[in-house]
């Protein structure tokens, strides 16, 4: 009989430990080593950096910039936005929409031989030109908090990874940065094409409740292309996908699941595994939406 109680006893133990293993699936729709990619990073008001916090990798960019000042980036950031400027260089026909002076849209056509002409007015800034950037904003502002600057620790251009980015022409033609821009080619190009190049752009009209930032179509925030295209076909926030995929970590780990174990998991399948994985949740389409076509 005691033999007998025994051999239940380790049966059930056996049959709770397969369960509990069974239950810690990693469950999104990217695998955990993309979203635990170090491109991920999430700041904002709430999620502040150190004074002291500076990228390990910065370069000098060299791309047309706005002020003959050397703008940094982090240098994979930089590399994609190079792709990118030179990319739109090649794009001679662009059709887009513009506001008539009722409010209304219409189309425009872009068609210009020498293509999309991109300007880079801004990449890294350290936590201090951050705060004197913050502090001159309310000093004009009457001490109102408007949304287009950051205070200082929760501006994504601490990290290196941010790029305020406009044109040629509209910067010839405008002496300073707001939602017009958006009725330009090239906002209009880098908003669909930018995730090709591993950007999103990070605050959209109509998110400002959950940015906590106005609307800035200019300013391109690397995260790599699987997060960029994920979060353009989900029209999500950077927000609301950190909540998500920490959510399902979160779930993870209670049911016992084992990080290094599902990166370890995730290195020896085959990226066509992930990617089946990956295009079976999010349907056909999958990355295709955001391979680049030139016009
Ligand atoms: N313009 C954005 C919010 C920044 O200052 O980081
Ligand atoms: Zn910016």
């Amino acid at each position: 009989m005691k033999r007998l109680i025994s051999v239940l006893l380790i049966f059930t133990l056996i049959l709770s430990i397969g369960a509990a293993c069974a239950e810690a699936k990693w469950d999104f729709d990217l695998p955990l080593s993309s979203v635990s990619s170090e491109y991920v990073i999430l700041v904002n008001r709430d999620n502040l950096l150190e004074s002291t916090d500076r990228p390990a990798n910065l370069i000098s960019v060299p791309l047309r910039k706005k002020t003959s000042a050397a703008v940094e980036l982090d240098e994979t950031v930089a590399a994609a936005l190079e792709t990118m400027f030179a990319d739109a260089e090649l794009v001679t026909e662009y059709q887009y929409r513009v506001q008539n002076s009722s409010g209304a849209w219409e189309t425009a056509n872009f068609s210009d031989s020498d293509g999309l002409k991109l300007l880079l007015v801004s990449g890294y800034r350290s936590y201090s030109s951050q705060y004197t950037m913050y502090y001159n904003r309310l000093a004009r502002n009457n001490n109102v908090d408007d949304g287009y600057v950051a205070p200082p620790g929760a501006s994504e251009h601490q990290t290196g990874m941010a790029a305020d980015v406009v044109s040629v022409a509209y910067n010839n033609t405008h002496s300073a940065m707001n939602s017009s821009f958006y009725q330009t080619p090239e906002a209009q190009w880098m908003e669909e094409y930018c995730a090709a190049y591993g950007f999103i752009i990070r605050y959209p009209e109509d998110k400002e409740d959950i940015t906590s930032y106005a609307y800035e179509p200019w300013h391109l925030r690397y995260v790599g292309r699987d997060i960029a295209g994920y979060i353009k076909r989900t029209g999500l926030t950077l927000e609301e996908f950190t909540e998500g995929w920490q959510a399902a970590l979160a779930k993870f780990l209670a049911d016992g699941g084992d990080v290094q174990a599902q990166l370890l998991l995730e290195s020896t399948a085959g990226p066509s595994d992930i990617e089946s994985i990956v295009t079976d949740k999010l349907g056909e389409d999958g990355d295709a939406e955001i391979s680049l076509t030139l016009y």
